[in-house]
C-alpha cells in the first residue's frame, strides 16, 4: 500500500490466541490490554481451536476485547457481491447491520442450580447465584436466590440492556443512517416475547427517532430473517441487539456469497476499534490455502475507512471486485486459487491502478 499512497502502516503483531493459550494458559492479559491501548486500531485474525473447549477463547479473548475496549457497535455490511448472491432475484442491496456489541445475552451473566449443584445449596434449601458485570458505563451485581423443587436442575442466562447502552446505540444508528443519506433505521428485536428488554429498547429508539426527525421501523427477528431473503433491497441501516445480531449477520454473510465474504468492525467511536472477518478460524481447512481471504480484506477496508483513509479503503474494495470479476477466487467461490494467490492478485491489481 505504501507504494501507491501516503498511507504509512506500522503494525505490531500480538501473539494472542489459541497457540499461546495452549503454551502459557494466557488469554487476553492485562499487559496485552495496556499494549493494545497504545494503538490506533486492532486488526484481528479469526478465533477458535478444536483443541480448546468452546467458549474459552471466545470469552477470554474476543468478547473480552469487545468489552474492555467498549466496542459497542459491531458494523457488519451485507452487500450484494454479484454473482455470488445465492438469491433467485438479482437485486442489488447494501444493508448495514449495526449489532450492539456489549450487552444483551452476551454479558456472561448466568448460573445453574438444582440437585446436581448441591455444593451450592444454602442451609435453608435455596440456591444463591450472583453475577457481577463491570463496565466503563456501570457496575452491577445481580443476586438471584432460587428455590426450586429438588427434582430438576436449572440453568439461566441474564440478558441485560441499560438505558445508557441503548441510548448510545440508538444515537450511533440514527447518525449512521443520516450519514448514508437515509431517513430511517430498522430496529430488529423480539419485543413480542422478550418484552422487558426489547420493549425498553423500543421506547428509547422511538424517542431518538423523534429527536432526529427520522423514521423507525420495527421488525421481529424471525420475520427479519425471512425479509432479508425475500426483500433485502428494502433495508438500509439495521440496528440489532447482540445475540440476534450474531445470528442475522451469518445469514447476511451467506447472502453476500458466504462466510468468506463478511468483514466486521467492532467500533468504539471514541476509542480503540477492532476489525475482523465474521468467520471463525475454519480449523477443518487451516493451513491448506483454501480459505477465502476476502472477508479479512474487507475487514481491513473497514479499518482504513475508520481510520480516515477512505481512498485506500476504496482501493481494497475495488481489488475485491476485480478478483470476483476475473474469477481469481478460492474454491468456495468456484475458483481454483489458493488464499495467497488471491491476495497476490489483489495486490497486483492495486499496483497496476496507480501506474
Ligand atoms: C462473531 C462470533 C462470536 C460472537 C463468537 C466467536 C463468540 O460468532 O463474531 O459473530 O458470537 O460474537
Ligand atoms: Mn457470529
Amino acid at each position: 500500500m505504501s507504494q501507491i499512497s501516503s498511507f504509512d502502516f506500522d503494525g505490531e503483531m500480538f501473539d494472542i490466541g489459541g497457540e499461546r493459550y495452549l503454551r502459557t494458559g494466557e488469554l487476553l492479559t492485562e499487559q496485552d490490554i495496556a499494549d493494545l491501548k497504545k494503538k490506533d486500531a486492532i486488526y484481528f485474525g479469526a478465533i477458535g481451536d478444536p483443541r480448546i473447549k468452546p467458549g474459552i477463547l471466545e470469552q477470554g479473548i474476543l468478547l473480552k476485547m469487545r468489552a474492555v475496549f467498549d466496542e459497542y457497535i459491531n458494523l457488519r455490511p451485507v452487500t450484494s457481491w454479484f454473482p455470488f448472491v445465492p438469491l433467485k432475484r438479482e437485486v442489488p442491496f447494501d444493508i448495514h447491520i449495526l449489532r450492539e456489541n456489549t450487552e444483551d445475552f452476551y454479558m456472561g451473566a448466568g448460573g445453574k442450580f438444582g440437585p446436581s449443584f448441591s455444593e451450592k445449596k444454602n442451609a435453608d434449601g435455596s440456591y444463591d447465584s450472583s453475577v457481577s458485570v463491570q463496565r466503563g458505563m456501570y457496575n452491577i451485581g445481580l443476586h438471584l436466590n432460587a428455590r426450586a423443587s429438588d427434582d430438576d436442575d436449572f440453568a439461566y442466562e441474564v440478558g441485560l440492556l441499560s438505558r445508557k447502552g441503548i441510548t448510545r446505540f440508538a444515537d450511533y444508528a440514527f447518525q449512521y443512517a443520516q450519514k448514508r443519506g437515509e431517513d430511517r433505521v430498522t430496529l430488529v428485536d423480539k419485543a413480542n416475547v422478550i418484552t422487558n428488554n426489547y420493549g425498553f429498547q423500543r421506547e428509547i429508539f422511538q424517542q431518538k427517532a423523534d429527536e432526529y426527525g427520522m423514521k423507525l421501523d420495527f421488525m421481529f427477528v424471525d420475520a427479519m430473517s425471512m425479509a432479508m431473503i425475500v426483500r433485502p433491497e428494502t433495508f438500509g441501516t439495521v440496528a440489532v441487539p447482540n445475540l440476534f445480531g450474531d445470528i442475522l449477520t451469518d445469514l447476511g454473510a451467506q447472502l453476500q456469497g458466504g462466510l468468506g465474504m463478511g468483514g466486521s468492525g467492532n467500533i468504539n467511536p471514541h476509542g480503540l476499534s477492532m476489525f475482523e472477518p465474521i468467520h471463525g478460524s475454519a480449523p477443518d481447512i487451516a493451513g491448506q490455502g483454501k480459505a477465502n481471504p476476502i472477508a479479512a480484506v474487507l475487514a481491513a477496508q473497514m479499518l482504513l475507512d475508520n481510520q480516515d483513509f477512505p481512498e485506500e479503503g476504496k482501493m481494497l474494495r475495488a481489488a475485491v471486485r476485480h478478483v470476483l470479476d476475473t474469477n481469481q477466487t478460492t474454491p468456495d467461490l468456484g475458483g481454483k486459487l489458493k488464499t495467497k494467490e488471491v491476495g497476490q492478485a489483489m495486490c497486483k491489481y492495486i499496483l497496476n491502478q496507480k501506474r
